[in-house]
């Protein structure tokens, strides 16, 4: 199940590399390329020997890639980052589906506990400097599991907050549609132009999660984790890559769905994984 998604979206962002820098990359090496994506996506248990072999320069990566988007930071970071970004396990109101916003009325439901855990052991083995989690009650309560047994500081930062959607939030999918038929068809098919109550969820949202991300790359450490909401989410991944809100929905995120970006020290960011849902299926680890 993972694995076919992850073919589809982790591919495309590394041959494009290997395609805009065809001088440092042999012919052979294109192959090589996807090979390291395979295995270290979606194995499900290495043996140690497996592990030493299953590093960049073994299998074709690593390359630069600076200048690959635009610097988030405009100066120069305290070191490189790698930043793992979690989506909130199943809350009360997906599971009514309901439409959430930034309200707090939505809570994480046991199964979204569940899922939180299945996070946290896919995760065991990274050493994260820190996390920071939103403060709304379904990421804060994910981040509380996925941090169970860490010593380094859970911080809660209001910039992780999901969109504030106004009266919409709280309703049944149904009811916004057949009540406000205009919000709901702007909301999923044209998300940059979205209204309500005469502001622009979505643009406003591209604004937040560029103060998160100058939040999180300017905090101490190079491994930090982030739990958080699904629009944040998209607007953080669009927002590091260079997509407007127009490509609001150019990318989705599970529950649970775990997505990695690096940054170099200029501020410069490569998505590195989508949405790994392994761990929701199976005992997956990860090691990147
Ligand atoms: C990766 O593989 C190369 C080639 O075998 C080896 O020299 C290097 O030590 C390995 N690195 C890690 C981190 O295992
Ligand atoms: C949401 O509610 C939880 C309690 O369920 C509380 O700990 C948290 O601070 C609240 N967050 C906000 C943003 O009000
Ligand atoms: C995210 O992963 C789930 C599988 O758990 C899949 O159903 C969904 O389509 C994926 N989303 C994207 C955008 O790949």
């Amino acid at each position: 199940m993972g694995f076919a998604v992850l073919v589809t979206t982790t591919l495309p962002f590394t041959s494009a590399s290997t395609i805009e820098r065809p001088r440092s990359v042999p012919h052979s090496a294109k192959t090589r390329v996807e090979i390291r994506c395979l295995s270290s996506n979606f194995d499900v248990s290495l043996s140690n020997d497996e592990k030493l072999e299953n590093n960049a320069s073994m299998t074709g990566g690593a390359y630069d890639f600076k200048g690959a988007t635009t610097s988030l930071t405009y100066e120069l970071l305290s070191s490189s980052k790698k930043i793992t970004l979690v989506r909130h396990g199943l809350s009360s109101w997906n599971d009514e589906s309901r439409i959430q916003g930034s309200s707090n009325l939505s809570i994480l439901t046991d199964t979204g506990v569940q899922q939180a855990e299945k996070c946290r052991k896919a995760l065991a083995d990274i050493s994260f400097d820190q996390c920071f989690s939103s403060p709304i009650s379904r990421a804060k309560s994910t981040a509380e599991v996925m941090w169970q047994g860490r010593e380094e500081p859970l911080v809660y930062m209001d910039s992780l907050k999901e969109a504030h959607l106004f009266f919409l939030e709280g309703m049944k999918n149904v009811d916004a549609r057949r009540i406000y038929p205009n919000e709901y068809t702007t909301w999923r098919e044209d998300p940059a132009r979205f209204t309500v109550n005469g502001i622009y969820p979505i643009r406003n949202l591209w604004l937040t999660a560029k103060e998160a991300w100058r939040e999180i790359l300017s905090a101490p450490g190079e491994n930090i984790l982030v739990v958080t909401h699904k629009s944040i989410l998209r607007a953080l991944i669009c927002t590091a890559l260079g997509l407007a809100p127009e490509r609001f929905r150019s990318v989705d995120i599970n529950n649970g769905g775990i997505s990695v970006i690096v940054f170099n020290k200029q501020g410069e960011a490569m998505l590195r994984s989508l949405n790994m849902t392994a761990h929701m299926y199976n005992d997956h680890v990860y090691h990147y």
